[in-house]
């Protein structure tokens, strides 16, 4: 790829996903994890880390505060946070991710200081933090914002009796981590109870942690004056697995998904069979098959174990194929249908409700190739969707979401029997370009 060319991906759309496909570890597991590594002066090896961007940005974050960061083949990371950590997060590296965040707790707990500027990442709504701060200003710390960064001080963290307004995945992280060396007993009620809640409490566990409960709704933490070497197995994807659950589905293909979570996708697998899609689950995986119509299946998002909110987008693009009018309301952010007007261009029939937080999906629609761009993670894996049962080639662009938290998106499909292959974008490509040059893969 030429330098200064963005990449982008072609797709020629029409061709059935057959075949295997390995699930990789979990993007929104692996951050946290990586941000607990601070907790510790002691080697952490993580395995099953997944290739990501977001991932690259959080090893950056921790080599810029002073830790060392080992890659090795195959997903593994050991980081060493020994002697002095700096407290303040390069602000374009804060700017970068929503998940920078996740280093406020570990740096109070570890150096009474933390300075981060307010965290990037998708604009799929406010997204507001009120609720980390609010429970470290109870265990102790003080938060000031200035100049559109916190700085937080702690003498000493200390537990607390703390309720959350909702159950914030990153905010229940966050307390989490800073409670684990807190002088006593922290209990988090309302607690967010996703996959990657219990998985961060399985690794800061395996470095001498005390907590129990991760994954209900009430977590307790008994604080420890210091934690050891870790050593941990970061969990597998079930958003990876749900997306291509719902592309093999979507293409009327047929997927064993290797190494898939399924208890996590309980949500999901019901919509997929009210929907007439065949999920078949034994020990070696979970099987996605589809050979007739879609029915209409409406759903709301809600948080774990209800539908995930970051599977919307995806199953948006799934009903576009169903023989008549599902209804999509979206529950935890205000702004997660901004994938609207592209996945339109390809031919779908979507209304948004004039309140902005449901849609109505008019299938089943034969979509078509055309030019569109990724406003985010998730959408971007519904345009890809979109792309993949579209007739003739799309042009996708904006495609650093997608490398944000999809390992090898690209090269995956390209296993599974699509025709997905990156190029250098030029200006302006038309449609009419891409009925003249297909993909090729
Ligand atoms: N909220 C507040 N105050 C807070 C925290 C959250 O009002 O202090 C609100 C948010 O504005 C939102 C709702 O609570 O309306 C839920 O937000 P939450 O804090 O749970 O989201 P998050 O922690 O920022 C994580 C994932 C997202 C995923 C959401 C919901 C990571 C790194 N990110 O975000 O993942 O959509 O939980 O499940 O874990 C993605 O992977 O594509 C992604 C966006």
């Amino acid at each position: 790829m030429g330098k200064g060319l963005a990449k982008q991906l072609q797709i020629h759309g029409g061709n059935l996903l057959q075949g295997e496909l390995r699930i990789s570890g979990a993007k929104n597991a692996a951050l946290p994890i990586m941000a607990a590594s601070l907790l510790t002066e002691e080697p952490c090896r993580l395995e099953n880390v997944p290739g990501l961007a977001d991932v690259d940005n959080a090893a950056g974050i921790l080599e810029d505060l002073g830790a060392i960061v080992g890659r090795e083949a195959d997903g593994v990371l050991t980081i060493t946070a020994r002697g002095t950590i700096g407290s303040h997060v390069p602000d374009f590296r804060a700017r970068g991710m929503r998940a920078s965040i996740l280093f406020m707790g570990p740096l109070l707990a570890r150096n009474g200081e933390a300075v981060l500027a307010k965290p990037g990442g998708d604009d799929i709504g406010m997204r507001r933090v009120d609720q980390h701060v609010a429970g470290l200003t109870q265990m102790g710390a003080t938060v000031s914002e200035e100049d559109g960064s916190f700085a937080c001080r702690a003498e000493r963290l200390h537990g607390a009796d703390i309720l959350l307004d909702m159950p914030t995945v990153t905010g229940t992280e966050n307390l989490m981590m800073a409670a684990t060396l807190a002088d006593g007993h922290t209990t988090i009620s309302n607690a967010a109870r996703e996959p990657h809640i219990s998985d961060l409490a399985s690794a800061l566990n395996a470095m001498g942690a005390k907590i129990t409960s991760a994954g209900t709704d009430r977590i307790e933490i008994e604080g420890v004056d210091q934690l050891g070497s870790g050593h941990h197995r970061v969990c597998p994807d079930y958003l990876e697995a749900g997306t291509y659950a719902i592309a093999a589905a979507a293409t009327g293909g047929d997927v064993l998904l290797l190494d898939c979570p399924v208890v996590d996708l309980r949500s999901l697998i019901t919509k997929l069979r009210q929907a007439g899609v065949s999920v078949e689950v034994d020990a070696e995986g979970m099987r996605v098959r589809r050979d007739g119509p879609l029915q209409p299946v409406d759903l709301i998002t809600w948080t774990y174990p209800g539908f995930a909110t970051d599977l919307q987008p995806q199953y948006a693009a799934l009903m576009t194929q169903a023989s008549g009018t599902a209804v999509i309301q979206e529950f935890l952010f205000e702004n997660r249908f901004n994938y609207v007007s592209e996945l339109n261009a390809l031919g779908a029939r979507i209304e948004l409700f004039p309140h902005r937080r449901g849609i109505r999906v008019h299938g089943p629609s034969q979509l078509r190739g055309n030019v569109v761009t990724i406003p985010d993670i998730r959408a971007g894996a519904a345009l890809m969707i979109g792309a993949l049962c579209a007739r003739g080639g799309t042009l996708l662009g904006g495609v650093e979401h997608l490398d944000r938290g999809y390992e090898d998106m690209a090269g995956k499909l390209s296993r599974l029997g699509a025709q997905v292959r990156a190029t250098a974008s030029r200006p302006d490509p038309t449609p009419a370009d891409l009925a003249a040059n297909p993909a090729s893969e």
